[in-house]
């Protein structure tokens, strides 16, 4: 996919361009509001999220890997504890589970990329040490509600669901982030939990902040790991009232892709039935010989492969050959809301023309 030279993966100055004047308000909003950490513009924010997201509570944190770990820990998570994931995903999904000296448990993924939920199913009937489950909402395709669900049901799971890259979950437990590519990104970095139990709230809201429960008083060991007031404003004042606006541009760029695209060497995602993807990215799978492409690949490495696991315990009690398959094979298209016409008509062109 040489030909392509000027087309980014994200255009974050052309971004600049459309919402400079929003974005510098709210800079100035939070440096005349002479409060810096934990101020008005966080509470906003995790007010306004809260409620396009359908979700009674929301706690900001520092970071989506944050916003797993935070989530675990607050459901119990421990040294030892088993955790059900994905092989496919941002290398912060695992570490979150690591980080918390628990076991990753693999389970290999559909021809999407997603954990294949039967499989899943299968490993839990005959597994009763898995109490912790964290699914991936990958490139912006939902997962099957109802498939979670039942699992949840049937085998008593703590779920945390990681919506990094999907702003449409309807669960228990969201976490999700704000890095800058992210369909709703910020200026760094940036995460958040969205839930629907008062007590588990207040556990997180206490273990972002030192474990504190009140001025000065800890009871739990916590961390510092807060929204960033700055990113908030930013993300409130600047970024949420585009979403939907990105969120429909994305979509008609998918749309687009889905429709011109027509090179038999290529493979396009085809999102799970019923789900309105939220195209965070827009992969296909094609053979080693045409990777050598300037666009990203998510992810060239299945994560049990990675070295930093070299020693570390997990499981993958079923392999994870179609996760490694998938790996060698995955490039994604840019699909980022500033892309005009000409240039997703470029992105078409190129890769036919393969
Ligand atoms: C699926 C997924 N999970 C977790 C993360 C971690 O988020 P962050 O970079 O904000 O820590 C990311 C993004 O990098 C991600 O894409």
């Amino acid at each position: 996919m040489g030909p392509i030279t000027t087309i980014q993966a994200n255009d974050f100055r052309r971004q600049w361009d459309d919402l400079r004047d929003d974005a510098l308000a709210a800079f100035e909003k939070v440096g005349a509001s002479g409060w810096y950490v934990l101020g008005e513009e966080v509470r906003g924010f995790e007010e306004e999220l809260a409620a396009l997201w359908g979700f009674p509570f929301t706690t900001g944190v520092a970071s989506g890997m944050d916003a797993i770990e935070i989530s675990l820990r607050a459901l119990g998570c421990g040294p030892g504890d088993r955790v059900l994931t994905t092989p496919i995903s941002a290398f912060a999904t695992t570490l979150a589970i690591v980080k918390l000296g628990a076991v990753p448990v693999f389970v290999d993924t559909d021809d999407q990329g997603l954990i294949n939920l039967e499989r899943c199913g299968d490993l839990l009937r005959r597994r009763r040490d898995i109490r912790f489950f964290v699914p991936v909402h990958l490139y912006g395709f939902a997962l099957d509600r109802g498939g979670l669900s039942r699992l949840r049901d049937e085998h008593e799971l703590l779920m945390v669901e990681d919506c990094a890259q999907s702003i449409a979950a309807v669960g228990e437990v969201a976490a999700t982030s704000f890095y800058p590519t992210k369909n709703l990104g910020a200026m760094g970095d940036g995460g958040a939990i969205l839930s629907r139990d008062a007590g588990f709230d207040a556990r997180v809201r206490a273990l972002r902040d030192y474990g504190q429960t009140a001025k000065y008083r800890h009871d739990f060991i916590g961390y510092n790991s807060r929204l960033d007031e700055l990113q908030a404003a930013y993300l409130r004042r600047a970024c949420l009232p585009r979403l939907e606006r990105w969120t429909t541009r994305r979509r008609e760029i998918a749309a687009a892709y889905l429709a011109g695209i027509k090179n038999p060497a290529v493979r396009l995602p085809s999102p799970p039935k019923g789900s309105e993807p939220s195209w965070h990215l827009f992969p296909v799978w094609t053979d080693r010989r045409l990777r050598d492409s300037r666009f990203g690949i998510h992810y060239p490495i299945a994560i049990p492969d990675q070295k930093a696991l070299d020693g570390v315990p997990f499981e993958a009690p079923g392999g994870y050959e179609n996760a490694r398959r998938l790996c060698a094979s995955e490039v994604s298209l840019p699909i980022h809301p500033y892309l005009d016409d000409g240039e997703v008509a470029e992105v078409i062109a190129a890769v036919d023309s393969l």
